[in-house]
């Protein structure tokens, strides 16, 4: 075991020999500074370093200039990382081989029985990793479940309570106990001596168990490797949020109700539905345009189309005061009619995509030439963009060129490999930085990200349309400080489209993306029949399914607002798999398609054209969000939804704040709280309770309220110096 306890994060040089006097003298030599210590069987000098509580870097060799820490990390929430129990590591830390050979590095990581793995960003295909090979490479298409994913990330966590991040934007393959190597011992491979397979499925299912992950590295010439300490896999996904900033706070109309329109949508048809979600009593927030806002979009030119929308101003004007938001579609590939295009050419890469510029976001110029007018859009009222295309997305098809080659050159000097890692969060963190500026708070849509992105107030989104596997998402996501939008758009059946709606109202962000459907999809979920305005029998009654639904979103508002704040301060995922919560519940390792939200409730999202499923509880006493139907834990249950109902349940325990729905949200709104205590006659809950819409919590401006049931009533305190006040106490219900 090697201890890490009260070793000052700075330096930590640790010595080969474990003799306790050298354990001491490492400890002292650490404090020293950066001294090279050991040596390693490969003769590969690494260095040691606690680079922040619990989190330890090795290094070695001559590592690349361009690292995901280095662009895009920097700012660890020390104090938070602290506060975490300290953790030993289930192995010696001298176990980890890192070598740097001929061919690029190679990483050796050891892998106990029983241990499972779980992230590299977020996967569909796969929950838990083990005896897999995975290469978590940005792209759009997952491709056979090889790793390929939006948000890639060379980072995973174990059941064993630490976690390995590879800090490399290079393509890395991790062989996670797939592959046997034989010098290591002869031996693992002996339970396949003599085994004929006489089917297919005998043959597939011939895997030899490794004991060790192997990380492969090409064309690396040094390599720094974290590894993060637990003690449960929770608390290694904490360090990891702390380390990357913290997490996110969105604002507070961001996790209202998203609609976006179609792609070819003129301002009339903009108005039509901005009266439509009003007159009809749908709660939205945001309204979302697609292409067709913009002169030229593939590539863009980022200019207003006049002949669309011939008074654009006086448009987001009327929005505004209707209470929408407004966000605008786009890439990064820069149209030459472009107003930036010229400025950008000497800090674009040596590829075109689209025949538009691929901006070098590396270099603060481009940043700047590219913040500055989208600044302008901004202050024009736009509050937010769905950065799109940034995901190198020409992986899967041999004819299509939607990206720049991995042998593109950037005037910074960075190849085009290791820019598509880097690509998608250089590109929000671009966008992001300008709110930020004007300490206003974005949602943005973007389909690529990657590591140290927790603090960015982004979600993702895709054209892959697998429910299941949007579920699994949603879960995976949560290793890696990543938000996950299991986006709405047609659907096959009722059941299908009601299924999906309520997985997305129980996501980081509810949202209709109805890019290529004329009428909102639970009128006619059918694209063609939506296309042609041929509705369903059953539209009245969907509608208010609908709505009910959406309803019940900005009923979750305050507590969801309230789970994004522990998220920042903790690092703690607001929506995340149920093995965070209970890692001693085996049965939960392999449990994708539920998961927690927030500290009580939880989700089991129906995804097959069946009106019911099967939900396993964990340990304790659970009640239906809609029936009060009490569940036992460690138990499996046949539950029924309906369509204007929601897959969840409530912790026993819990005081759930529900607030009464509103149209929309903004500064002025105060939530009237209807509180539902279960289980139990004492219980608190706190809500975070600030503007909603700037960063001034940062420095302080911010109130916690605590809401406590006793005695049959809901009573309120406050701390904190914040004269807003957005939460009243309108009622209380106890359940049992
Ligand atoms: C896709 C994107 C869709 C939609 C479409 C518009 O790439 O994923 O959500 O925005 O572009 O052309």
């Amino acid at each position: 075991m090697h201890a890490l306890r009260g070793v000052p994060y700075l330096t930590y040089i640790p010595l080969r020999n474990k003799h306790p006097m050298n354990k001491l003298l490492s400890y002292a030599i650490g404090l020293l500074g950066f001294l090279a210590s050991s040596c390693q069987e490969a003769g590969t000098t690494v260095v040691q370093e606690e680079m922040a509580p619990g989190v330890i870097r090795l290094s070695v060799g001559e590592v690349d200039r361009f690292t995901p820490y280095g662009v895009l990390g920097g700012n660890p929430m020390t104090e938070a990382m602290e506060r975490l129990p300290k953790a030993e590591l289930p192995f010696d830390i001298d176990d980890i081989l890192v070598e740097v050979k001929d061919r690029g590095c190679l990483i050796t990581v050891p892998l106990a029985d029983g241990e499972q793995l779980y992230g590299f960003g977020m996967q569909y295909g796969t929950f838990g990793h083990r005896g897999t090979r995975k290469r978590p490479i940005v792209n759009d298409n997952p491709l056979n479940d090889l790793g390929y994913t939006h948000a890639p990330q060379t980072f995973y966590v174990s059941t064993k309570g630490y976690g390995i991040l590879v800090n490399t934007a290079r393509y890395t393959t991790f062989l996670c106990g797939s592959n046997t190597k034989i010098s290591q011992n002869a031996r693992d491979t002996e339970g396949n001596k003599g085994q004929i397979a006489d089917t297919p499925a005998q043959l597939y299912a011939n895997r030899a168990g490794g004991n060790k992950v192997f990380i492969d590295v090409p064309g690396a010439k040094g390599i720094e490797v974290f590894v993060l300490t637990g003690p449960e896999l929770a608390d290694v996904v904490k360090r990891y949020n702390l380390l990357s900033g913290g997490g996110c706070i969105p604002p507070m109309w961001g996790l209202g109700f998203k609609y976006r329109v179609k792609g070819d949508a003129v301002q009339d048809s903009v108005y039509r539905f901005a009266r439509y979600f009003r007159e009809k009593h749908i709660p939205c927030d945001v309204l979302g345009l697609e292409p067709g806002w913009q002169t030229a979009s593939y590539s863009c030119s980022y200019r207003w189309s006049d002949e669309r929308f011939p008074n654009h101003r006086g448009m987001l004007d009327t929005l505004r005061r209707a209470g929408y938001k407004v966000n605008l579609w786009e890439h990064a590939y820069v149209h030459p009619s472009s107003p930036i295009r010229e400025a950008l050419e000497p800090y674009a890469g040596d590829f075109l995509v689209w025949n538009g510029l691929v901006p070098d976001f590396l270099l603060p110029e481009a940043r700047q030439i590219f913040g500055d007018y989208h600044r302008t859009l901004v202050e024009e009222g736009i509050s937010g963009f769905k950065l799109d295309e940034c995901d190198n997305s020409n992986i899967a098809y041999g004819s299509a060129t939607w990206c720049f080659p991995d042998l593109a050159q950037f005037p910074s000097g960075i190849d085009g490999e290791q820019m598509h890692q880097l690509f998608g969060s250089l590109y929000v963190n671009t966008i992001d930085d300008i709110y930020r500026r004007m300490n206003v708070r974005a949602y943005l849509d973007y389909r690529s990200s990657g590591l140290f992105m927790s603090s960015r107030s982004a979600v993702l989104y895709s054209d892959t349309y697998d429910h299941k596997s949007y579920i699994q998402a949603l879960c995976n996501a949560a290793f890696g400080g990543l938000l996950w939008c299991p986006e709405v758009r047609e659907a096959r059946s009722a059941d299908d489209f009601f299924h999906r709606l309520q997985t997305v109202i129980l996501s980081p962000q509810a949202m209709v993306n109805a890019w290529y459907l004329q009428y909102a999809p639970w009128l006619q979920f059918d694209r063609g029949k939506n296309e042609r305005g041929e509705f369903l029998p059953q539209a009245g009654q969907y509608e208010a399914c609908a709505r009910r639904l959406i309803d019940m979103r900005m009923q979750l508002l305050p507590y969801l607002y309230h789970a994004f704040y522990v998220y920042r301060t903790e690092g703690l995922p607001p929506f995340r798999p149920l093995l965070m919560d209970y890692p001693q519940d085996g049965r939960l390792q392999s449990v994708s398609d539920q998961y927690m939200i927030g500290a009580d409730l939880m989700a089991a999202p129906l995804y097959e054209d069946r009106p019911t499923r099967k939900v396993y509880f964990p340990e304790g006493v659970w009640y239906n969000f809609n029936t009060n139907e009490r569940y036992e834990g460690g138990r499996e249950y046949e539950v029924a939804v309906g369509f204007d109902q929601l897959p969840l349940f409530v912790r026993r325990g819990a005081l759930l704040p529900l607030a009464e729905p509103v149209p929309y949200v903004d500064e002025q709104t105060v939530f009237k709280l209807r509180c539902r205590v279960y289980g139990t006659d004492e219980a608190t809950c706190r809500l975070f309770e600030d503007d909603g819409v700037t960063y001034d919590y940062e420095t302080g401006d911010f109130n916690i309220v605590t809401l406590e049931a006793v005695d049959g009533k809901v009573r309120v305190a406050r701390t904190g110096d914040c004269p807003l006040r957005r939460y009243e106490v309108a009622g209380c219900e106890f359940v049992d």
